[in-house]
Parts: structure tokens; C-alpha cells; sequence
């Protein structure tokens, strides 16, 4: 910047003694430290900075009877500075051999931070691989909400699930939803044990008394995502709306779980149809006998469940591969733009199954919990207010309300193509919610400031659509008492449906 200064604002020989005075510095090989975080103001210590990875390739040997897991990480990546040291994000498991470029580097360890200080520094623009080499009886990490998360031992396997800090549970990694990879996963189990990863089951390899399952994924996955449930699982491998399914699922949940999977063709069909098509190669679902864990998770092409998944949390999980997995948020307090979507999404589903409309659910909630319902409306969805507050109920509920009320706002054409719009633009990437409420003005050509403002930041019940409650046919056309913001726009919401899902549910 300075330099830049100097040459532009001075002339001729002064400007070649500015010159002369910074070429010496900056061809100086500066070495730094990467940084130990990446500035998330919930998770301080997730990511690292100074390198980005390209692929993680993982060979794990599990044993789920003593919960041994044996395990070689090899990282591909690309130093972004000239690096003297680095860190990666790993916890408990003992490192027996680390090597960077195949050279053994040294290293420390605090926390979840492993610091690397390579034989030779690395330089900016320049790829290397990190090796390690590990084991240990993986655990699971505990939330600031007390949930756990990652690597947690079920009685015939493991349940893994990493969001939002899980991953380092498993395996060394840049563990920040901003740094992308591709994956290879190799994992042995036990034969009779299943071990289902992300993507694409390219081999099994059948030994002795172990068996091999070699996973790809193909398109890039934030670490959160990355998954290698196993159990003792029935498999079942078909298309569903015409893409590659792998489907496994514990014989305890099988009776249960046929019911909603059975869905998956339907809900993907409506699905590809609202949102553009299909972000990855293919999908299919784990169903585990979990009961300890208490939630579900949208790992990438194949969400796992913890028990017997409802038909709404099958279609939330599937629209996260949409909105999460393939456009991913940038800090975690956005986690608005992964529930409050899959939330409006399950909405969306049960309404096309011939349930109550999401209309009609936004207006029923939206009478029955006043303003003094402080618990139903707080924390407002775009705020959590702290980490402990990620999953709170109003993040999904609130959250997929607010999307609704957006619907209502700039009418249905228009914030379909909001939606499309935003997964066309930011997929396989990362976006904010600054961005979100930028391109929903840029498309419905409204001043949406105040309208955010009162979904997704104010604290306590968004106000001005208690008249709109009432008139629920009505509402999304003529949007008459919408806050002071709503403008009337063109395009009524009967219109222009023939890129839009079935009438049934976009009609008002
Ligand atoms: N993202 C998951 C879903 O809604 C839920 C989830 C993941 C979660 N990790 C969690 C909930 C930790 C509570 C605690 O599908
Ligand atoms: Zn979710």
C-alpha cells in the first residue's frame, strides 16, 4: 500500500529511490507463523490460517469393540504466505509420526491446536503434504450447548458427527466450513461392520476378518461434514429421482425407518425443482440406533440420523445439501442460512405431502406465541448471541417463519428466485447473511433493511403482521399490512410459475 503510494505520488528518480529502498524487503523471504484461528468470535480457535487444503485423503482402521481407531491423515494443501510454521486442528489422539514433504517435522500441541514447524519453510503459492500418523480411542467433543459432537461410540459403532466442532475428533484438519476440500476415505472395520462415508463408494475390499470401504467425495466439503458412521448396518444401493443412493440402516430402526426414506425420490423431486438442481453426485442417508445423540446431521450427500428420521427431518437434511453443504456459511453465527432454510424447507415438504400449508403453519405460530413469549422469539435468528445458542429452537423455527414472512414480502415468483438465485451464485462456496438480504433487494427491487431487521436481529416478536395473520388467504398478494417497508411490487404470486414448484404450495 505504501509503495503503491509512494510510486504513484512521486515522480521519476524519487520514485526509483522508493523503489530501490522496498524491492531488498519484500524479496527478503519473510517467514511467519500461520495463525492459530481464523477469527470466528464463537470458536476462536477453528481453522488456521497461512494454507488452504485441497484434499484429504484418510485411511482409518476402527475397532468398534474397544473403540480403537488407527488411522494415517495425508493433507494436500497450498501455503497462502511464506510459512515457517502452521497449525492444524486436532485433539486427543496420540501423533506417532509427522511429516511435512516427507521430511519429520516438529511439533507441539495445546488444546485443539497442533503446531507444525516444518524442516523447511513453506513457501507462499507453493503445495505440500502434511502426513500423520495416529491412534487412539476417539471421543467426542463437547459443545458450548452441551451437545456432543464428532466421534461418538455407539454400542456397535460409532455415530460421527461433526458440526460445528466435531472434526479434529477424527482427523487432523483445517477445521473452518471456509476452507473446502475434496475427500478420500478409506476406513476397515470388522467384517459384518458397515462404514458409510461421504460421496461415492468406489471400492470394498472384503479381507479375512475385515472389510474395506474406500469413500470419494468429489466436490468440496467443509470438514464439519465429513463423516464414517459405522455400525452394523442393512445397505441398499437404487436411484432416487434419478441420482446415485446409498442408503444404510441399523436392523433396530429398519421397521421405522422405510416410512420416511421412502420419501427421498418425492422430496428430492420437489426440491431440485424449488432450489435448481441436485449440488452433488449422490445422497442417500444413514440410519443409526444413536439414542444418545439427540439430533440428525446433514452430512454431505448422505445425512445421518440417529434414530428413525420423521419425514420433515428427512427433508430438512436433504435441503441442507442445498443450503449448508453446497452454499456454507462464513462465521457461525450465521447459522440462520443452514436452519432457518432446511426449516422452511421441511415446512415446504409437508405442505406439497397434503399437510398444512407453510402459510397457514407461519400463521398459526405466529398468533399463538405473543410477544411476551420471550423464549419462542429469542434469540432473533441472525444473532444468537454466543455459541451456546447455535441450535436454539427459534434459529430453525423463527429462522424458517422469517423466510415466510420474506415470501409474503416480495411475493412467491420472487423469492423463489431468491433462493435459486443465492444457491446458483455462492455454490461449492461460502456466504453471509449481509449478502442474503443484498441480492433479495437486488431481485425484488425492495428496500428490505427494515424487514431483516425486525426478522433476523430485533429482539422479541417481529411486529406489524398480526393483520396479515388474520387474512391468511390473502396475505402474499396484496400485502397490505406488511411492515413499513412493503412496497407493492409487481408480479403477483400466481404468476410465473412455470420454473416454480407445484402451484399447490406457491399458490396464496
Ligand atoms: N445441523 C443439525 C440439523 O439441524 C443439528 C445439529 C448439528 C445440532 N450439531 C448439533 C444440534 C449440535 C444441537 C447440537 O440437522
Ligand atoms: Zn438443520
Amino acid at each position: 500500500m505504501r509503495a503503491r503510494f509512494l510510486l504513484t505520488s512521486l515522480g521519476g528518480l524519487a520514485a526509483m529511490a522508493a523503489v530501490a529502498l522496498i524491492l531488498p524487503a519484500a524479496g527478503q523471504a519473510d517467514f511467519v507463523k500461520g495463525s492459530p484461528g481464523l477469527g470466528d468470535p464463537y470458536f476462536p480457535n477453528a481453522g488456521n490460517g497461512g494454507y488452504d487444503v485441497g484434499r484429504y485423503y484418510l485411511r482409518l482402521h476402527y475397532k468398534p469393540n474397544v473403540n480403537r481407531l488407527r488411522a494415517v491423515a495425508n493433507i494436500h494443501a497450498r501455503a497462502i504466505k511464506n510459512l515457517s510454521r502452521f497449525d492444524l486442528d486436532f485433539r486427543h489422539l496420540r501423533i506417532s509420526r509427522l511429516t511435512v514433504n516427507g521430511k519429520k517435522a516438529r511439533i507441539k500441541r495445546r488444546g485443539q491446536e497442533l503446531k507444525i514447524t516444518p524442516r523447511h519453510g513453506l513457501r507462499k503459492g507453493k503445495k505440500f503434504t502434511v502426513r500423520v500418523r495416529y491412534r487412539g480411542h476417539p471421543r467426542p467433543v463437547t459443545d458450548p450447548d452441551g451437545a456432543k459432537d464428532g466421534w461418538i461410540p455407539t454400542d456397535d459403532g460409532a455415530f460421527v458427527a461433526s458440526e460445528p466442532q466435531g472434526a479434529p475428533s477424527w482427523f487432523p484438519c483445517n477445521d473452518y466450513p471456509t476452507d473446502k476440500a475434496r475427500y478420500r476415505i478409506r476406513v476397515t472395520v470388522p467384517k459384518g461392520k458397515v462404514a458409510v462415508a461421504n460421496g461415492t463408494l468406489v471400492k470394498r475390499v472384503v479381507h479375512k476378518r475385515r472389510k474395506t470401504f474406500v469413500w470419494d467425495e468429489n466436490s468440496p466439503m467443509a470438514t464439519y461434514l465429513a463423516t464414517v458412521t459405522t455400525g452394523k448396518f442393512g445397505v441398499e444401493q437404487s436411484r432416487a429421482n434419478g441420482i446415485p443412493s446409498y442408503v444404510a440402516i441399523d436392523p433396530r430402526e429398519a421397521m421405522g425407518a422405510a416410512e420416511a426414506l421412502s420419501k427421498m425420490p418425492a422430496m428430492l423431486r420437489l426440491q431440485e425443482r424449488s432450489f435448481g438442481a441436485y449440488p452433488f453426485g449422490t445422497t442417500g442417508a444413514a440410519v443409526d440406533h444413536a439414542p444418545s445423540v439427540g439430533y440428525a446431521l446433514e452430512t454431505q450427500t448422505r445425512p445421518i440420523y440417529d434414530t428413525v428420521p420423521s419425514q420433515a427431518t428427512v427433508a430438512h437434511e436433504l435441503a441442507h445439501q442445498w443450503f449448508g453443504d453446497s452454499v456454507s456459511l462464513k462465521r457461525w453465527r450465521q447459522i440462520w442460512l443452514n436452519e432457518g432454510f432446511a426449516t422452511w424447507a421441511e415446512w415446504q415438504w409437508q405442505e406439497h405431502d397434503g399437510g398444512v400449508s407453510v402459510k397457514k403453519r407461519f400463521n398459526d405460530l405466529y398468533r399463538s406465541h405473543g410477544a411476551g413469549d420471550t423464549n419462542f422469539w429469542n434469540p432473533p435468528p441472525g444473532d444468537p448471541g454466543g455459541a451456546e445458542h447455535l441450535f436454539d429452537l427459534t434459529i430453525y423455527v423463527r429462522g424458517g417463519m422469517a423466510l415466510e414472512a420474506l415470501r409474503q414480502e416480495v411475493g412467491a415468483p420472487t423469492f423463489m428466485r431468491i433462493l435459486r438465485d443465492w444457491l446458483r451464485d455462492h455454490a461449492y462456496g461460502n456466504a453471509g447473511i449481509k449478502q442474503f438480504i443484498e441480492l433479495a433487494e437486488a431481485d425484488s427491487g425492495q428496500d428490505l433493511d427494515h424487514f431483516f431487521q425486525e426478522w433476523l436481529y430485533k429482539r422479541g416478536k417481529p411486529r406489524n403482521w398480526g393483520n396479515s395473520a388474520l387474512r391468511e388467504d390473502h396475505v402474499a398478494v396484496t400485502r397490505a399490512h406488511g411492515p413499513p417497508s412493503a412496497k407493492p411490487s409487481g408480479g403477483g404470486a400466481i404468476g410465473q410459475l412455470r420454473l416454480s414448484p407445484p402451484a399447490g404450495w406457491l399458490a396464496p
